[in-house]
């Protein structure tokens, strides 16, 4: 048995590598509302609810659903059509595409590469990643370090959900919480930092917390029995509201201060906090658990969009921008956490 570690072991020939780190910024935000407005009276159609209800405890009036025929690449594409214009990069200078998405309806291929030919960009490295609520914020930080590395000069990151193609609509828990959207951003070489040092992690044993209900391969037996005469249950997103809704309240507030100390800065230097917008309920318990002074400017938007996951929280900011709410080139804290359960937090310099 050979006693040499990889450690000790000394390479023939020396990998020419980049030495040199450099700074990252977002250059340019984007986002995209389906047109339809879906109210809280529509809902209740299917669920036994209200609007007073769905108000006081989440916070949302309206949501957007997209088209039928409305895919997550559409609704990418047009969010990454503004990002990059805001930007002014144009395709041919993206060497990376990162879309966050869990509901992009293939397994495979990843809707990224195909976001980056309807877009004109030549041949960049594109692939989607799997991080619920907190995708956004995991492909910012995916993108900082690409790009502080020197693997490329301008990566596009992408938050895109179509949750209402996975929503049990009948579903009492959430079908008032979840609504379309997609959110864009062009990240690349900055002269100044622009992205701070991120804050994530992982709990995998609440993997039951929020959920597809059933897998795919799970559907596959019922499918294939012709004789089956029940209804086959659509594999939707479930979950457990009141632990979510605890976990995130409780759990995430550290973490978010966190992400605003390791970034040098105290929460008086912030110009915004944008939060995943899961529940403006949760949205006030971080608020008060970060005491998160009043001057700071809070994204509320999920009143108008509702949940949209991946696409929460670059749309919210992109409002804040658009309306004035928010100061470009201001500090602004984001926050994600959902499904995994994960999260992840920055600070970040807005476009
Ligand atoms: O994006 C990341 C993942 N998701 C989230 O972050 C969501 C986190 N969770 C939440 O936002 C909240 O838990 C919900 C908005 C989903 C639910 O609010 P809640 O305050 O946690 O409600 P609850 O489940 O504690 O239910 C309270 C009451 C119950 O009635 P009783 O037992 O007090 O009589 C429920 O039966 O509200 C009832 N209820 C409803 N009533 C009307 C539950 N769902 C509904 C409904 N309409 N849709």
């Amino acid at each position: 048995m050979s006693t040499t570690s990889a450690s000790s072991t000394t390479p023939a020939k020396t990998i020419s590598v980049n030495e040199t780190i450099r700074h990252a910024r977002i250059h340019g935000l984007g986002g995209y509302r389906p047109e339809r407005v879906v109210t809280n009276e529509e809902i209740c159609q299917w669920i036994d609810s209200s609007d007073e209800w769905i108000q006081q405890r989440s916070g949302i009036v309206t949501r957007r659903f997209a088209r039928e025929d409305e895919t997550v690449i559409d609704m990418a594409e047009a969010a990454s059509v503004q990002a990059l214009d805001r930007a002014g990069i144009g395709p041919e200078q993206i060497g990376a595409v990162v879309m966050a998405t869990v509901s992009h309806p293939y397994q495979t291929p990843a809707a990224a590469p195909e976001l980056a030919h309807r877009l004109g960009i030549p041949n960049p490295a594109a692939f989607d990643i799997s991080a619920a609520c907190a995708g956004y914020c995991h492909g910012i930080s995916i993108a900082n370090d690409m790009v502080r590395a020197g693997t490329v000069d301008y990566v596009l990151v992408v938050g895109v959900e179509k949750l209402s193609d996975f929503t049990d609509k009948h579903d009492r828990g959430s079908a008032f919480i979840f609504g379309d959207g997609a959110g864009a951003a062009v990240v690349g070489i900055s002269d100044f930092p622009g992205i701070g040092p991120t804050l994530w992690g992982s709990l995998g044993d609440q993997r039951d917390v929020i959920t597809q209900r059933e897998s795919w391969t799970g559907l596959r037996p019922a499918m294939e029995d012709a004789d089956r005469d029940e209804d086959i249950e659509w594999p939707a997103f479930v979950m457990q509201g009141q632990t979510v809704f605890r976990w995130a309240v409780f759990s995430m507030a550290p973490v978010a201060v966190e992400a605003v100390k390791a970034a040098g800065l105290t929460p008086d230097d912030l110009d915004a906090f944008v939060p995943h917008q899961a529940n403006m309920r949760i949205t006030d318990a971080m608020i008060k658990a970060l005491k998160l002074p009043e001057h700071v400017p809070v994204a509320r938007d999920i009143a108008e969009t509702g949940n949209t996951s991946a696409a929460s929280i670059p749309l919210a900011m992109s409002r804040m921008l658009d309306e004035g709410e928010a100061p470009h080139g201001g500090i602004a804290l984001q926050i994600g956490f959902g499904a995994g359960l994960v999260y992840a937090a920055q600070v970040v310099v807005m476009p």
